[in-house]
């Protein structure tokens, strides 16, 4: 049976998964946090956490409230810095079969640049994933990824900046998702990765007031995976490069959905909370999958509900 995809078929360096079953930002540490749990090596690939130039502490707290089917974060992008990454971080990493690929998060699109020029050439990283869904502190505070041309103007230049396959995750938090997407490729994203965090709010109300630190968070976990399944099944029919699908991913059934509505790969992210081993769980539920239904390739259940 014939698991593996190919994420950056342009890309010289390419992005070979040996299964479409990866790790979300954010969720999954540094890898090394779960290697004592199961064989972190069997999975497609791992995302770290959002790095940025500098280290960040991150918001007030508390940065995490529970809600119906799924958690509401504010982590505000903690985080050690790039080249503590680099130095510290890269060198297990060279060491490991499984690729792992750095989520970068800029302040202004300078920035976003700079973290790719950093990292390129580093080994022991496969690929970059580019947060869009990140302030754009030179424009007002809005989001790069909520307009087409501000998403394009970061994704070219991370392309400039490196030779590393470069895929950008997009936010739910725009209008125009399918736009975003189209400008991105048009960029020259090598893929795209949907979706990061729609925004919320949890009211504490014996306080009568907003129960995180930073008032607002973004909503994970299974109450946003239609959301998500609908949003990668828009993309995947406005763009020619592979989609990777995230959102409420606890289960095979439920990275099936996302495959079959286009997704090339899924992440497995909110999940990781509760089970750690969920993306083995994911990956062992798919090939399950695959032998009843008799599939001898991944490549034919993606896109399989597009009609
Ligand atoms: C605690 C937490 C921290 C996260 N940190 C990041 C991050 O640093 N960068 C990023 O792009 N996404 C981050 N995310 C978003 C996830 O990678 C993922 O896109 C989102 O949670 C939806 O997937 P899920 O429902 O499977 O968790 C974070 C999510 C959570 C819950």
């Amino acid at each position: 049976m014939k698991l593996s995809v190919q994420l950056a078929p342009k890309n010289e360096k390419g992005l070979l998964l040996a299964n479409p079953v990866m790790t979300a930002s954010g969720t999954f540490g540094w890898g090394t946090e779960y290697e004592h749990l199961f064989d972190i090596q069997r999975l497609g690939a791992i995302v770290c956490k959002g790095t940025t130039l500098k280290p960040r502490e991150g918001n007030l707290q508390p940065r995490l409230a529970e809600t119906p089917c799924g958690v509401l974060n504010a982590i505000g992008l903690q985080n050690i810095g790039v080249e503590a990454v680099i130095r510290d971080k890269a060198p297990v990493w060279a060491g490991w079969r499984v690729p792992v690929i750095v989520n970068i998060v800029g302040e202004t699109v300078e920035e976003y640049a700079e973290l790719a020029r950093k990292l390129d050439g580093v080994g022991g990283i496969g690929g970059i994933e580019v947060n869009i869904g990140c302030p754009n502190i030179k424009a007002g505070g809005a989001e790069f990824g909520a307009k087409p041309d501000s998403a394009a103007a970061v994704t070219a230049a991370v392309k400039k900046a490196t030779t590393l396959p470069v895929t950008v995750k997009l936010t739910p938090n725009t209008g125009d998702i399918v736009g975003v997407a189209k400008a991105v490729a048009g960029a020259g994203a090598d893929a795209i990765s949907l979706i990061n965090t729609p925004k919320g709010i949890v009211i504490d109300i014996s306080k009568r007031r907003p129960l995180l630190g930073n008032v607002s968070g973004g909503l994970s976990g299974p109450a946003i995976k239609p959301i998500a399944v609908f949003m990668v099944y828009e993309v995947a029919g406005a763009v020619k490069v592979p989609v990777v699908g995230i959102g409420g991913i606890a289960t095979a059934g439920d990275a099936l959905e996302f495959i079959m509505a286009g997704a090339s790969a899924v992440q497995v992210g909110t999940a990781n909370f509760t089970n750690p081993k969920a993306p083995l769980e994911v990956l062992e539920g798919i090939e399950a999958f695959m032998a009843k239904e008799g599939v001898k390739d991944i490549s034919e259940l993606i896109g399989a509900a597009r009609g």
